[in-house]
């Protein structure tokens, strides 16, 4: 069975399409970035109009391109920018309505648990998620297809929100993730000791916008002299240590009290090469880590996570619509 995956939730416009959940037969999508980047964060009218420009394109594209015909279509209905799903949402129904086939909203979050299943070795359910993303930042006990159970949340900022954050106090260039992590490489990660939020007890809750507070102290009291691009690499490397330890220790937590052995981590987050290895290394669990271009939004996720609901009888008429803050259970 093909599945057609649109996702237009934030500001990348993704599609694919995948065979059984699992073979991704094309996958583009086209990045709104360097658009965004001159304001040093999305601008939600800019995104609506962008997936509006690539999207007939790139569904084409994908379908010339794998000869195959879609049998359904799967389409993030939320979370993420109303203006930016209501594209994809729309799009989605008029293509499904014109080629009488089924129609399946997805959960943005479940398409970034399921860009596990499009791993060579794929898990298997329970298994426990973590998904760490722009905008959330979550441990999700994942008890059976489609039914998961949300075991820890952050409080306040999401890790990648406060990637993002930090990288605009430090003049580093949107977004956040991939340019901090590029300056601490030559950083030592123990040379400022920033705070961990909620890091005591036994509590699956998230905090970040302390973190992100002390970065923004640290800077104002750094004396401008002092500010050497070695200071740059090591404020960086610091805070992301700090970031990405709170991930290890809580995720760390949450195998034990659920007893879990499997691990999927998710998200754009997911992408950083520290958080990674540290997982890889540290944790008591088997580690689902999809490759990169699966890790920020894509269609192929969407695809996959469509196939599985189809697959266990879930079915949609037209009546739905984008829903910016769609819960996940
Ligand atoms: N190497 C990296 N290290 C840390 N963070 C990263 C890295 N690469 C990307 N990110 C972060 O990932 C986030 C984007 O991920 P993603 O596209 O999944 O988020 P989103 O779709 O906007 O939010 P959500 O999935 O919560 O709706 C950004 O905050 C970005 O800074
Ligand atoms: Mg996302």
């Amino acid at each position: 069975m093909y599945v057609l995956g649109i996702e237009t939730s934030c500001d990348e416009t993704g599609v694919a399409i995948v065979k059984n959940g699992r073979d991704v037969i094309n996958n583009y999508f086209a990045t709104q970035v360097p658009i965004h980047a001159q304001f040093g964060g999305v601008v939600p009218e800019i995104a609506s109009r962008q997936h509006l420009i690539h999207i007939t394109y790139l569904v084409r594209k994908v379908l010339e391109e794998s000869n195959a015909i879609p049998d359904a279509v799967a389409v993030t209905q939320g979370p993420g920018l109303m203006g930016s799903l209501l594209v994809g949402v729309n799009f989605a129904k008029a293509y499904a309505w014109a080629n009488k086939i089924p129609i399946i909203p997805i959960h943005h979050i479940e398409g970034h648990i399921f860009s596990a299943m499009l791993l060579e070795k794929s898990p298997e359910f329970p298994f426990l998620a973590l998904v760490v993303s722009g905008g959330h930042t979550m441990l999700i006990e994942c008890k059976a297809p489609h039914e998961y159970k949300i075991i820890g949340n952050t409080r306040d900022d999401a890790v990648g929100e406060c990637f993002d954050k930090v990288a605009r106090l430090l003049g580093l260039p949107y977004p956040g993730g991939p340019s901090i992590q590029k300056t601490a490489e030559k950083g030592n990660p123990h040379a400022i000791k920033f705070p961990l939020g909620l890091s005591s007890g036994e509590n699956l809750e998230f905090s970040y916008s302390g973190l992100k507070t002390s970065v923004l102290y640290k800077i104002k009291d750094t004396p401008q002299s002092e500010k050497t691009e070695q200071w740059l690499a090591d404020i960086s490397a610091s805070f992301q240590w700090c970031a990405i330890e709170v991930l290890i220790n809580k995720t760390k937590l949450a195998l034990k009290k659920t007893g879990l052995k499997k691990l999927v981590i998710g998200g754009g987050v997911s992408a950083n090469a520290l958080l990674r290895k540290r997982a890889v290394e540290e944790l008591d669990a088997e580690i689902f880590l999809p490759p990169l271009k699966y890790c920020l939004d894509n269609g192929a996720m969407i695809a996959s996570a469509g196939y599985s609901r189809l697959f266990h009888g879930y079915q949609s008429d037209f009546s739905f619509t984008a829903n910016p803050s769609l819960p996940l259970c």
